[in-house]
Protein backbone atom coordinates (compact mmCIF):
# COMPACT_ATOMS: atom_id res chain seq x y z
CA UNK A 1 0.00 0.00 0.00
CA UNK A 2 1.31 3.39 -0.39
CA UNK A 3 0.07 6.92 1.78
CA UNK A 4 -2.39 6.56 3.86
CA UNK A 5 -26.98 2.95 -6.07
CA UNK A 6 -43.32 -1.24 -12.83
CA UNK A 7 -43.91 -3.72 -14.75
CA UNK A 8 -46.18 -0.76 -15.98
CA UNK A 9 -47.08 -0.19 -19.63
CA UNK A 10 -44.82 2.41 -21.37
CA UNK A 11 -47.54 3.58 -22.43
CA UNK A 12 -48.36 4.80 -18.79
CA UNK A 13 -45.30 6.92 -19.63
CA UNK A 14 -45.92 8.77 -22.47
CA UNK A 15 -44.49 11.88 -23.08
CA UNK A 16 -46.21 14.76 -21.40
CA UNK A 17 -44.49 17.76 -23.27
CA UNK A 18 -45.43 19.86 -25.93
CA UNK A 19 -42.22 19.00 -28.29
CA UNK A 20 -42.06 16.43 -30.55
CA UNK A 21 -38.98 14.84 -30.02
CA UNK A 22 -36.82 14.61 -33.07
CA UNK A 23 -36.81 18.24 -33.55
CA UNK A 24 -33.15 18.67 -32.47
CA UNK A 25 -31.62 15.41 -33.07
CA UNK A 26 -28.08 16.81 -33.21
CA UNK A 27 -27.98 17.88 -29.53
CA UNK A 28 -24.43 17.01 -28.05
CA UNK A 29 -24.96 15.03 -25.46
CA UNK A 30 -27.04 12.42 -27.73
CA UNK A 31 -23.95 11.03 -28.52
CA UNK A 32 -21.28 12.29 -25.64
CA UNK A 33 -18.59 10.40 -24.10
CA UNK A 34 -18.57 11.62 -20.67
CA UNK A 35 -15.43 10.92 -17.82
CA UNK A 36 -16.36 11.20 -14.66
CA UNK A 37 -13.84 12.64 -12.26
CA UNK A 38 -14.32 12.00 -8.72
CA UNK A 39 -12.40 15.37 -7.52
CA UNK A 40 -10.78 13.90 -4.23
CA UNK A 41 -8.97 10.97 -6.45
CA UNK A 42 -8.64 12.39 -9.66
CA UNK A 43 -5.12 14.78 -9.38
CA UNK A 44 -3.78 15.94 -6.42
CA UNK A 45 -2.29 19.73 -7.40
CA UNK A 46 -1.20 20.96 -3.44
CA UNK A 47 0.05 17.53 -2.16
CA UNK A 48 -1.82 17.04 0.92
CA UNK A 49 -3.34 13.63 -0.37
CA UNK A 50 -6.67 14.69 -1.81
CA UNK A 51 -7.43 15.35 -5.31
CA UNK A 52 -8.46 19.29 -6.26
CA UNK A 53 -9.75 21.41 -9.15
CA UNK A 54 -6.45 23.37 -9.98
CA UNK A 55 -5.21 19.27 -9.96
CA UNK A 56 -7.95 18.60 -11.99
CA UNK A 57 -7.22 21.79 -14.74
CA UNK A 58 -3.93 20.71 -14.97
CA UNK A 59 -4.73 17.31 -16.15
CA UNK A 60 -7.21 18.08 -18.69
CA UNK A 61 -5.33 17.65 -21.52
CA UNK A 62 -5.50 13.67 -20.66
CA UNK A 63 -9.15 13.82 -21.07
CA UNK A 64 -8.04 15.60 -24.63
CA UNK A 65 -5.78 12.62 -25.47
CA UNK A 66 -8.44 9.99 -24.66
CA UNK A 67 -11.04 11.67 -26.92
CA UNK A 68 -13.98 12.26 -24.06
CA UNK A 69 -16.40 14.93 -25.28
CA UNK A 70 -16.91 15.84 -21.58
CA UNK A 71 -16.54 15.36 -18.30
CA UNK A 72 -18.62 15.06 -15.07
CA UNK A 73 -17.54 16.49 -11.28
CA UNK A 74 -18.49 14.66 -8.52
CA UNK A 75 -19.23 17.30 -5.80
CA UNK A 76 -16.85 19.59 -4.86
CA UNK A 77 -19.10 22.29 -2.36
CA UNK A 78 -18.63 23.02 0.76
CA UNK A 79 -19.06 19.97 3.09
CA UNK A 80 -18.24 17.68 6.27
CA UNK A 81 -17.65 15.05 4.02
CA UNK A 82 -19.27 12.66 5.71
CA UNK A 83 -20.42 11.20 2.45
CA UNK A 84 -17.39 12.75 0.61
CA UNK A 85 -19.19 15.59 -0.51
CA UNK A 86 -22.70 14.00 -1.21
CA UNK A 87 -23.25 15.99 2.14
CA UNK A 88 -23.47 19.64 0.72
CA UNK A 89 -23.08 22.22 3.01
CA UNK A 90 -23.27 25.03 0.12
CA UNK A 91 -24.72 24.22 -3.02
CA UNK A 92 -22.72 28.22 -4.23
CA UNK A 93 -19.31 27.76 -3.84
CA UNK A 94 -16.13 25.01 -3.45
CA UNK A 95 -14.89 23.14 -0.29
CA UNK A 96 -11.58 24.68 0.62
CA UNK A 97 -10.28 21.14 0.54
CA UNK A 98 -11.20 21.56 -3.51
CA UNK A 99 -10.10 25.04 -4.08
CA UNK A 100 -11.76 28.36 -4.59
CA UNK A 101 -14.48 29.22 -6.23
CA UNK A 102 -12.13 30.99 -8.52
CA UNK A 103 -11.05 27.39 -9.16
CA UNK A 104 -13.96 26.44 -10.45
CA UNK A 105 -14.39 29.02 -13.02
CA UNK A 106 -10.65 28.45 -14.40
CA UNK A 107 -11.66 24.77 -14.86
CA UNK A 108 -14.60 25.74 -16.93
CA UNK A 109 -13.07 28.03 -19.07
CA UNK A 110 -9.93 25.46 -19.68
CA UNK A 111 -12.09 22.73 -20.32
CA UNK A 112 -14.10 25.20 -22.60
CA UNK A 113 -10.91 26.09 -24.28
CA UNK A 114 -10.10 22.55 -25.09
CA UNK A 115 -13.92 21.88 -26.82
CA UNK A 116 -14.80 19.83 -23.27
CA UNK A 117 -18.26 20.46 -22.13
CA UNK A 118 -18.36 20.50 -18.24
CA UNK A 119 -21.43 18.98 -15.89
CA UNK A 120 -21.55 19.53 -12.04
CA UNK A 121 -23.69 17.22 -9.93
CA UNK A 122 -26.13 18.44 -8.10
CA UNK A 123 -27.61 16.98 -4.59
CA UNK A 124 -31.15 17.96 -4.38
CA UNK A 125 -32.51 14.86 -2.45
CA UNK A 126 -31.05 16.12 1.08
CA UNK A 127 -28.67 18.70 2.40
CA UNK A 128 -26.22 18.24 5.24
CA UNK A 129 -26.70 18.84 8.63
CA UNK A 130 -24.16 21.51 8.34
CA UNK A 131 -26.39 23.27 5.86
CA UNK A 132 -27.74 27.16 7.20
CA UNK A 133 -30.97 25.59 6.84
CA UNK A 134 -30.63 22.85 9.30
CA UNK A 135 -28.67 24.11 11.53
CA UNK A 136 -31.52 27.18 11.80
CA UNK A 137 -33.92 24.31 11.75
CA UNK A 138 -32.55 22.55 15.11
CA UNK A 139 -33.46 25.48 17.80
CA UNK A 140 -36.73 26.41 15.46
CA UNK A 141 -38.33 23.58 16.43
CA UNK A 142 -41.64 22.17 16.18
CA UNK A 143 -44.08 23.25 13.77
CA UNK A 144 -41.26 26.12 12.57
CA UNK A 145 -40.95 27.11 9.05
CA UNK A 146 -37.44 26.43 9.37
CA UNK A 147 -38.27 22.47 10.20
CA UNK A 148 -40.75 22.65 7.54
CA UNK A 149 -38.01 22.30 5.24
CA UNK A 150 -37.10 18.99 6.17
CA UNK A 151 -38.70 15.59 6.95
CA UNK A 152 -39.44 16.09 10.70
CA UNK A 153 -41.56 13.97 12.64
CA UNK A 154 -42.80 13.17 16.31
CA UNK A 155 -41.77 9.36 17.09
CA UNK A 156 -44.03 6.72 17.53
CA UNK A 157 -44.98 5.50 21.21
CA UNK A 158 -46.06 6.90 24.22
CA UNK A 159 -43.28 8.83 24.52
CA UNK A 160 -42.43 9.38 20.61
CA UNK A 161 -39.51 6.71 21.22
CA UNK A 162 -40.08 4.81 18.62
CA UNK A 163 -39.07 6.31 14.83
CA UNK A 164 -42.06 7.65 12.75
CA UNK A 165 -41.56 4.09 10.16
CA UNK A 166 -39.41 1.42 9.91
CA UNK A 167 -37.59 3.10 6.67
CA UNK A 168 -33.87 1.66 6.82
CA UNK A 169 -30.80 4.15 5.76
CA UNK A 170 -28.94 3.16 1.99
CA UNK A 171 -25.90 2.91 4.28
CA UNK A 172 -27.89 0.68 7.26
CA UNK A 173 -29.44 1.42 10.29
CA UNK A 174 -32.63 3.57 10.69
CA UNK A 175 -33.56 6.41 8.53
CA UNK A 176 -34.41 8.66 11.42
CA UNK A 177 -32.19 10.54 14.12
CA UNK A 178 -33.62 12.04 17.07
CA UNK A 179 -32.94 15.69 17.62
CA UNK A 180 -32.42 17.41 21.25
CA UNK A 181 -35.38 20.17 21.46
CA UNK A 182 -34.14 23.60 23.04
CA UNK A 183 -35.38 22.19 26.59
CA UNK A 184 -33.00 19.67 25.78
CA UNK A 185 -35.65 16.80 26.14
CA UNK A 186 -35.57 14.16 22.96
CA UNK A 187 -38.01 15.74 20.51
CA UNK A 188 -38.80 15.25 17.21
CA UNK A 189 -37.40 12.89 14.34
CA UNK A 190 -35.81 13.93 11.31
CA UNK A 191 -35.67 11.45 7.92
CA UNK A 192 -32.58 10.46 6.17
CA UNK A 193 -32.43 8.18 3.54
CA UNK A 194 -28.12 8.67 3.55
CA UNK A 195 -26.53 9.09 6.52
CA UNK A 196 -27.35 11.34 9.42
CA UNK A 197 -25.14 14.26 7.91
CA UNK A 198 -27.61 14.40 4.78
CA UNK A 199 -31.34 15.46 6.15
CA UNK A 200 -33.96 14.79 3.24
CA UNK A 201 -35.15 18.03 1.80
CA UNK A 202 -39.08 18.68 1.68
CA UNK A 203 -39.92 18.93 -1.41
CA UNK A 204 -43.63 19.78 -1.03
CA UNK A 205 -42.10 22.95 0.65
CA UNK A 206 -41.78 25.77 -2.56
CA UNK A 207 -39.32 27.44 -0.61
CA UNK A 208 -36.95 24.47 -1.60
CA UNK A 209 -38.28 24.32 -4.75
CA UNK A 210 -37.26 27.91 -5.66
CA UNK A 211 -34.03 27.20 -3.58
CA UNK A 212 -32.73 25.12 -6.28
CA UNK A 213 -34.19 26.80 -8.84
CA UNK A 214 -31.98 29.54 -7.74
CA UNK A 215 -29.41 26.78 -7.72
CA UNK A 216 -29.63 25.65 -11.06
CA UNK A 217 -29.13 29.41 -12.80
CA UNK A 218 -26.58 30.02 -10.35
CA UNK A 219 -24.05 27.06 -12.00
CA UNK A 220 -25.57 27.71 -14.90
CA UNK A 221 -24.76 31.35 -14.98
CA UNK A 222 -21.01 30.12 -14.68
CA UNK A 223 -21.40 28.52 -17.73
CA UNK A 224 -21.94 24.66 -16.81
CA UNK A 225 -23.09 22.41 -19.79
CA UNK A 226 -25.54 20.65 -17.54
CA UNK A 227 -26.41 18.46 -14.22
CA UNK A 228 -25.95 14.81 -13.45
CA UNK A 229 -29.26 14.76 -10.67
CA UNK A 230 -28.13 12.71 -7.37
CA UNK A 231 -30.98 10.25 -6.16
CA UNK A 232 -32.96 11.63 -8.81
CA UNK A 233 -35.97 8.94 -7.76
CA UNK A 234 -35.82 9.61 -4.20
CA UNK A 235 -37.02 13.74 -3.31
CA UNK A 236 -40.88 13.20 -3.46
CA UNK A 237 -41.82 10.28 -0.51
CA UNK A 238 -45.54 8.47 -0.30
CA UNK A 239 -47.30 11.07 1.73
CA UNK A 240 -48.29 8.48 4.41
CA UNK A 241 -44.99 7.92 5.23
CA UNK A 242 -45.88 4.22 5.15
CA UNK A 243 -44.01 1.02 6.48
CA UNK A 244 -41.86 -0.51 3.99
CA UNK A 245 -40.13 -3.76 4.25
CA UNK A 246 -36.63 -2.93 2.76
CA UNK A 247 -36.22 -4.31 -0.15
CA UNK A 248 -33.73 -7.00 -1.10
CA UNK A 249 -30.91 -3.78 -2.93
CA UNK A 250 -31.33 -0.89 -0.70
CA UNK A 251 -30.65 1.66 -3.64
CA UNK A 252 -33.40 0.05 -6.24
CA UNK A 253 -37.04 -0.84 -5.70
CA UNK A 254 -38.51 -3.27 -7.07
CA UNK A 255 -40.88 -1.23 -9.02
CA UNK A 256 -43.11 -4.54 -10.81
CA UNK A 257 -46.86 -4.66 -10.42
CA UNK A 258 -46.61 -8.00 -8.48
CA UNK A 259 -44.33 -5.69 -6.14
CA UNK A 260 -45.13 -1.86 -5.48
CA UNK A 261 -42.71 0.57 -5.34
CA UNK A 262 -41.34 1.88 -1.99
CA UNK A 263 -43.08 4.93 -0.54
CA UNK A 264 -39.33 6.54 -0.35
CA UNK A 265 -38.61 5.80 -4.26
CA UNK A 266 -39.75 6.53 -7.77
CA UNK A 267 -42.97 8.31 -6.73
CA UNK A 268 -44.75 10.24 -9.76
CA UNK A 269 -44.45 13.35 -8.17
CA UNK A 270 -40.75 13.56 -8.68
CA UNK A 271 -41.43 14.31 -12.43
CA UNK A 272 -43.05 17.77 -11.82
CA UNK A 273 -39.69 18.64 -10.46
CA UNK A 274 -37.81 18.16 -13.23
CA UNK A 275 -40.58 19.33 -15.59
CA UNK A 276 -39.75 23.38 -13.63
CA UNK A 277 -36.27 22.69 -14.62
CA UNK A 278 -36.25 21.90 -18.02
CA UNK A 279 -37.97 25.16 -17.94
CA UNK A 280 -35.22 26.28 -16.25
CA UNK A 281 -32.06 24.89 -18.83
CA UNK A 282 -34.09 26.30 -21.81
CA UNK A 283 -34.11 29.66 -20.58
CA UNK A 284 -30.09 29.61 -21.23
CA UNK A 285 -28.66 28.86 -25.02
CA UNK A 286 -25.93 26.35 -25.41
CA UNK A 287 -27.91 22.95 -25.56
CA UNK A 288 -27.62 22.53 -21.54
CA UNK A 289 -28.88 19.05 -19.72
CA UNK A 290 -29.54 16.65 -17.06
CA UNK A 291 -28.83 13.11 -16.39
CA UNK A 292 -30.95 11.45 -13.62
CA UNK A 293 -29.22 9.30 -11.09
CA UNK A 294 -32.87 7.35 -10.76
CA UNK A 295 -31.60 3.47 -9.55
CA UNK A 296 -35.28 2.70 -11.03
CA UNK A 297 -36.36 -0.52 -12.39
CA UNK A 298 -37.82 -1.99 -14.97
CA UNK A 299 -35.86 0.67 -17.90
CA UNK A 300 -38.81 1.67 -18.77
CA UNK A 301 -39.04 3.64 -15.41
CA UNK A 302 -35.34 4.76 -15.57
CA UNK A 303 -36.72 6.16 -19.18
CA UNK A 304 -39.39 8.20 -17.40
CA UNK A 305 -37.08 10.82 -16.17
CA UNK A 306 -35.96 11.21 -20.04
CA UNK A 307 -38.97 12.70 -21.23
CA UNK A 308 -38.76 15.12 -23.61
CA UNK A 309 -39.96 17.88 -21.36
CA UNK A 310 -38.03 16.61 -18.26
CA UNK A 311 -34.13 15.34 -18.02
CA UNK A 312 -32.14 14.69 -20.98
CA UNK A 313 -30.47 11.48 -20.09
CA UNK A 314 -30.90 8.98 -17.01
CA UNK A 315 -28.09 6.51 -16.27
CA UNK A 316 -28.61 3.32 -17.63
CA UNK A 317 -27.97 1.12 -14.31
CA UNK A 318 -29.92 -2.20 -15.66
CA UNK A 319 -27.15 -1.91 -17.99
CA UNK A 320 -24.08 -2.02 -15.86
CA UNK A 321 -25.84 -4.78 -13.58
CA UNK A 322 -26.21 -6.68 -16.53
CA UNK A 323 -25.04 -10.46 -16.46
CA UNK A 324 -22.05 -10.69 -18.83
CA UNK A 325 -23.72 -13.56 -21.01
CA UNK A 326 -24.73 -12.86 -24.55
CA UNK A 327 -28.70 -13.34 -24.23
CA UNK A 328 -28.75 -11.21 -20.56
CA UNK A 329 -26.58 -8.51 -22.83
CA UNK A 330 -28.92 -8.76 -25.55
CA UNK A 331 -31.80 -8.42 -23.63
CA UNK A 332 -30.57 -5.31 -21.82
CA UNK A 333 -29.58 -3.53 -25.18
CA UNK A 334 -32.64 -4.10 -26.71
CA UNK A 335 -34.83 -3.49 -24.02
CA UNK A 336 -32.87 -0.43 -23.47
CA UNK A 337 -33.09 1.14 -26.21
CA UNK A 338 -36.79 0.51 -26.93
CA UNK A 339 -37.62 2.39 -23.70
CA UNK A 340 -35.63 5.68 -24.23
CA UNK A 341 -36.52 5.32 -28.31
CA UNK A 342 -40.04 5.49 -26.95
CA UNK A 343 -39.53 8.90 -25.37
CA UNK A 344 -37.00 10.21 -28.23
CA UNK A 345 -34.32 10.03 -25.65
CA UNK A 346 -30.91 8.51 -26.13
CA UNK A 347 -29.63 5.49 -24.40
CA UNK A 348 -27.01 6.07 -21.73
CA UNK A 349 -24.71 3.45 -21.03
CA UNK A 350 -22.44 2.61 -18.33
CA UNK A 351 -19.90 0.29 -16.80
CA UNK A 352 -18.37 1.37 -14.03
CA UNK A 353 -18.68 4.84 -11.42
CA UNK A 354 -17.91 5.71 -8.02
CA UNK A 355 -20.55 3.61 -6.06
CA UNK A 356 -19.76 0.25 -7.68
CA UNK A 357 -17.10 -2.70 -8.17
CA UNK A 358 -14.83 -0.90 -11.16
CA UNK A 359 -16.12 -3.56 -13.63
CA UNK A 360 -12.58 -4.66 -14.25
CA UNK A 361 -12.69 -6.40 -11.26
CA UNK A 362 -16.35 -7.09 -11.30
CA UNK A 363 -16.40 -8.95 -14.44
CA UNK A 364 -13.79 -10.80 -13.19
CA UNK A 365 -16.34 -12.04 -10.50
CA UNK A 366 -18.06 -16.06 -11.06
CA UNK A 367 -21.08 -15.23 -12.84
CA UNK A 368 -23.57 -16.88 -10.61
CA UNK A 369 -21.69 -15.13 -7.59
CA UNK A 370 -24.23 -11.98 -5.76
CA UNK A 371 -22.88 -8.56 -6.32
CA UNK A 372 -20.90 -7.31 -3.94
CA UNK A 373 -21.20 -4.15 -1.64
CA UNK A 374 -17.50 -4.13 -1.98
CA UNK A 375 -14.47 -6.18 -1.39
CA UNK A 376 -11.96 -6.36 1.82
CA UNK A 377 -9.03 -8.19 2.36
CA UNK A 378 -10.69 -11.30 3.82
CA UNK A 379 -13.25 -12.02 0.72
CA UNK A 380 -13.16 -13.65 -2.11
CA UNK A 381 -11.45 -12.33 -5.14
CA UNK A 382 -12.23 -11.69 -8.60
CA UNK A 383 -10.07 -13.28 -10.95
CA UNK A 384 -7.47 -9.98 -12.42
CA UNK A 385 -6.65 -11.97 -15.57
CA UNK A 386 -10.49 -13.05 -16.52
CA UNK A 387 -11.76 -9.64 -15.54
CA UNK A 388 -9.69 -6.80 -17.53
CA UNK A 389 -10.09 -9.16 -20.40
CA UNK A 390 -13.52 -9.26 -20.02
CA UNK A 391 -14.07 -5.19 -18.64
CA UNK A 392 -12.09 -4.34 -22.23
CA UNK A 393 -14.45 -6.51 -24.38
CA UNK A 394 -17.76 -4.67 -22.52
CA UNK A 395 -15.83 -1.44 -22.89
CA UNK A 396 -15.60 -1.83 -26.93
CA UNK A 397 -19.51 -3.16 -27.08
CA UNK A 398 -20.37 -0.59 -24.93
CA UNK A 399 -18.55 2.16 -27.05
CA UNK A 400 -20.33 1.28 -30.00
CA UNK A 401 -23.83 1.56 -29.12
CA UNK A 402 -25.84 3.93 -30.05
CA UNK A 403 -26.49 6.44 -27.34
CA UNK A 404 -24.05 8.46 -25.17
CA UNK A 405 -21.34 6.56 -23.06
CA UNK A 406 -19.96 7.44 -19.27
CA UNK A 407 -16.55 6.60 -18.24
CA UNK A 408 -14.86 6.79 -14.84
CA UNK A 409 -12.20 8.08 -14.37
CA UNK A 410 -9.34 5.20 -14.31
CA UNK A 411 -11.08 2.53 -16.16
CA UNK A 412 -9.31 3.79 -19.66
CA UNK A 413 -6.07 2.40 -17.44
CA UNK A 414 -8.15 -0.89 -16.90
CA UNK A 415 -7.96 -0.29 -13.38
CA UNK A 416 -9.16 -2.88 -11.03
CA UNK A 417 -10.67 -2.46 -7.71
CA UNK A 418 -8.73 -1.83 -4.78
CA UNK A 419 -9.34 -4.92 -2.12
CA UNK A 420 -7.01 -4.61 0.44
CA UNK A 421 -7.86 -1.21 2.09
CA UNK A 422 -7.14 -2.08 5.89
CA UNK A 423 -10.81 -1.77 7.57
CA UNK A 424 -9.17 1.35 9.75
CA UNK A 425 -8.55 3.27 6.78
CA UNK A 426 -12.16 2.88 5.55
CA UNK A 427 -14.25 6.55 5.01
CA UNK A 428 -17.70 5.20 3.11
CA UNK A 429 -20.21 5.57 6.06
CA UNK A 430 -21.53 2.52 4.55
CA UNK A 431 -18.91 0.75 6.93
CA UNK A 432 -19.62 2.13 10.04
CA UNK A 433 -23.55 2.29 9.63
CA UNK A 434 -23.45 -1.30 8.81
CA UNK A 435 -22.03 -2.25 11.64
CA UNK A 436 -19.08 -3.39 10.29
CA UNK A 437 -20.67 -5.64 7.80
CA UNK A 438 -20.63 -3.81 4.39
CA UNK A 439 -17.32 -2.61 3.49
CA UNK A 440 -18.73 -0.23 1.06
CA UNK A 441 -17.09 1.75 -1.66
CA UNK A 442 -13.82 2.49 -1.23
CA UNK A 443 -12.27 0.68 -3.35
CA UNK A 444 -13.34 2.32 -6.72
CA UNK A 445 -12.43 5.41 -5.28
CA UNK A 446 -8.75 5.15 -4.23
CA UNK A 447 -6.36 7.98 -6.34
CA UNK A 448 -5.45 6.95 -10.14
CA UNK A 449 -1.91 6.38 -10.64
CA UNK A 450 -0.32 8.46 -13.88
CA UNK A 451 2.99 8.14 -13.58
CA UNK A 452 4.48 4.56 -12.16
CA UNK A 453 7.99 6.01 -10.37
CA UNK A 454 6.70 9.14 -8.97
CA UNK A 455 5.34 9.83 -5.05
CA UNK A 456 1.65 8.84 -5.13
CA UNK A 457 2.30 7.61 -8.97
CA UNK A 458 1.99 10.81 -9.74
CA UNK A 459 -1.55 11.85 -8.20
CA UNK A 460 0.48 14.91 -6.21
CA UNK A 461 3.54 15.79 -5.93
CA UNK A 462 3.86 13.96 -2.31
CA UNK A 463 3.48 10.52 -1.07
CA UNK A 464 0.26 11.72 0.27
CA UNK A 465 -2.92 10.07 -0.78
CA UNK A 466 -6.44 10.00 1.13
CA UNK A 467 -6.66 6.03 0.48
CA UNK A 468 -4.10 3.84 0.38
CA UNK A 469 -3.07 3.11 -3.53
CA UNK A 470 -1.70 -0.36 -3.85
CA UNK A 471 1.89 -1.27 -4.52
CA UNK A 472 0.43 -3.36 -7.68
CA UNK A 473 -0.67 -0.14 -9.45
CA UNK A 474 2.15 1.38 -10.91
CA UNK A 475 1.85 -1.54 -13.84
CA UNK A 476 -1.64 0.77 -14.41
CA UNK A 477 0.07 4.10 -14.52
CA UNK A 478 -0.92 6.15 -17.63
CA UNK A 479 3.16 6.59 -18.57
CA UNK A 480 3.00 2.85 -18.78
CA UNK A 481 0.43 2.40 -20.78
CA UNK A 482 0.72 5.36 -23.15
CA UNK A 483 1.99 4.64 -26.89
CA UNK A 484 2.21 1.01 -25.58
CA UNK A 485 0.74 -0.93 -28.68
CA UNK A 486 -2.58 -3.47 -26.69
CA UNK A 487 -2.60 -1.14 -23.49
CA UNK A 488 -6.30 -0.71 -22.33
CA UNK A 489 -4.89 2.96 -22.52
CA UNK A 490 -4.61 3.28 -25.92
CA UNK A 491 -7.49 0.81 -26.64
CA UNK A 492 -9.63 3.32 -25.34
CA UNK A 493 -8.02 6.14 -27.44
CA UNK A 494 -8.30 4.03 -30.29
CA UNK A 495 -12.08 3.15 -29.77
CA UNK A 496 -12.89 7.02 -28.96
CA UNK A 497 -11.57 7.97 -32.18
CA UNK A 498 -12.49 5.76 -34.21
CA UNK A 499 -15.89 5.99 -32.66
CA UNK A 500 -16.09 9.89 -33.98
CA UNK A 501 -15.00 9.05 -37.06
CA UNK A 502 -16.85 5.55 -38.00
CA UNK A 503 -19.94 7.67 -36.44
CA UNK A 504 -20.28 5.25 -33.89
CA UNK A 505 -22.40 6.00 -31.25
CA UNK A 506 -24.91 6.84 -33.08
CA UNK A 507 -28.06 5.65 -35.82
CA UNK A 508 -29.52 2.39 -35.68
CA UNK A 509 -28.16 -1.02 -34.50
CA UNK A 510 -29.36 -4.00 -36.78
CA UNK A 511 -28.71 -7.49 -34.84
CA UNK A 512 -27.02 -9.89 -36.95
CA UNK A 513 -26.62 -12.93 -35.01
CA UNK A 514 -28.97 -14.98 -32.73
CA UNK A 515 -28.25 -14.16 -29.01
CA UNK A 516 -26.53 -17.60 -27.59
CA UNK A 517 -22.62 -17.33 -27.50
CA UNK A 518 -21.81 -14.48 -30.14
CA UNK A 519 -23.37 -10.95 -30.17
CA UNK A 520 -23.29 -9.40 -33.71
CA UNK A 521 -24.92 -6.50 -34.62
CA UNK A 522 -24.37 -3.50 -37.67
CA UNK A 523 -24.15 0.27 -36.84
CA UNK A 524 -23.67 1.84 -40.50
CA UNK A 525 -20.97 -0.26 -42.20
CA UNK A 526 -19.34 -1.41 -39.38
CA UNK A 527 -19.80 -4.59 -37.95
CA UNK A 528 -19.53 -5.22 -34.16
CA UNK A 529 -18.99 -8.84 -32.35
CA UNK A 530 -18.61 -9.88 -29.23
CA UNK A 531 -17.81 -13.65 -28.11
CA UNK A 532 -19.29 -14.86 -25.33
CA UNK A 533 -19.05 -18.34 -25.90
CA UNK A 534 -15.75 -20.91 -25.60
CA UNK A 535 -15.23 -21.51 -28.88
CA UNK A 536 -13.60 -18.85 -30.93
CA UNK A 537 -16.22 -17.03 -33.68
CA UNK A 538 -15.59 -16.79 -37.16
CA UNK A 539 -16.02 -13.35 -39.08
CA UNK A 540 -18.17 -12.67 -41.92
CA UNK A 541 -15.87 -13.57 -45.08
CA UNK A 542 -14.21 -10.07 -46.38
CA UNK A 543 -14.26 -8.05 -43.09
CA UNK A 544 -11.16 -5.74 -41.96
CA UNK A 545 -10.66 -5.65 -38.65
CA UNK A 546 -10.48 -2.23 -36.82
CA UNK A 547 -10.10 -2.43 -33.56
CA UNK A 548 -10.05 -5.84 -31.26
CA UNK A 549 -10.10 -5.59 -27.27
CA UNK A 550 -7.65 -8.60 -27.75
CA UNK A 551 -5.75 -10.60 -29.54
CA UNK A 552 -7.15 -12.35 -32.43
CA UNK A 553 -6.99 -16.40 -33.01
CA UNK A 554 -4.02 -16.84 -35.60
CA UNK A 555 -6.69 -18.04 -38.38
CA UNK A 556 -8.33 -14.09 -37.02
CA UNK A 557 -11.15 -15.47 -35.42
CA UNK A 558 -12.53 -13.97 -32.07
CA UNK A 559 -11.48 -15.78 -29.06
CA UNK A 560 -14.03 -16.22 -26.16
CA UNK A 561 -14.20 -12.23 -24.14
CA UNK A 562 -13.35 -10.26 -26.50
CA UNK A 563 -15.30 -7.83 -28.99
CA UNK A 564 -13.81 -6.53 -32.51
CA UNK A 565 -15.37 -3.35 -34.63
CA UNK A 566 -15.09 -4.82 -38.30
CA UNK A 567 -15.89 -3.49 -41.89
C1 LIG B 1 -25.62 8.69 -5.02
C2 LIG B 1 -24.16 9.05 -5.04
O1 LIG B 1 -23.59 8.62 -6.27
C3 LIG B 1 -23.54 8.38 -3.84
O2 LIG B 1 -22.16 8.44 -3.88
C4 LIG B 1 -24.09 9.03 -2.61
O3 LIG B 1 -23.62 8.36 -1.47
C5 LIG B 1 -25.62 8.99 -2.57
N1 LIG B 1 -26.21 9.32 -3.85
C6 LIG B 1 -26.16 9.97 -1.55
O4 LIG B 1 -25.99 11.29 -2.03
Amino acid sequence: MRGGPGGRRLSTYAPTGARPVDTQPNEWWRRAVIYQIYPRSFADANGDGVGDLPGITTRLDHLVDLGVDALWLSPFYPSPQADAGYDVADYRGVDPLFGRLEDIDKLISAAKERGLRVIVDLVPNHTSSEHPWFRAALPAGPGSPERNRYVFRAGKGPAGNDPPNDWESNFGGPAWTRVAERDGRPGQWYLHLFDTGQPDLNWDNPEVREEFRAILRFWLDRGVDGFRVDVAHGLVKQADLADWRPPVEPLSGPGTEAAPRPPMWDQDGVHEIYRDWHRVLAEYPGERMMVAEAWVEPVERMAAYARPDEMQQAFNFEYLLAAWTAPAQYAVITRSLEATGAVGAPTTWVLSNHDVIRHASRLGLPLDAPRPRGIGPGDPKPDPVLGLRRARAATLLMLALPGSAYLYQGEELGLPEAMDIPDEYRQDPTWERSGHTVRGRDGCRVPIPWEADAPSYGFGPTDASWLPQPESWAEYALDRQRGVPGSTYEMYRSALRLRRSLGLGQGTLAWQEAPDEVLTFRLGDVLVLTNFGAEPAALPAGTRVLLASGPLEADGRVPTDVTVWAR
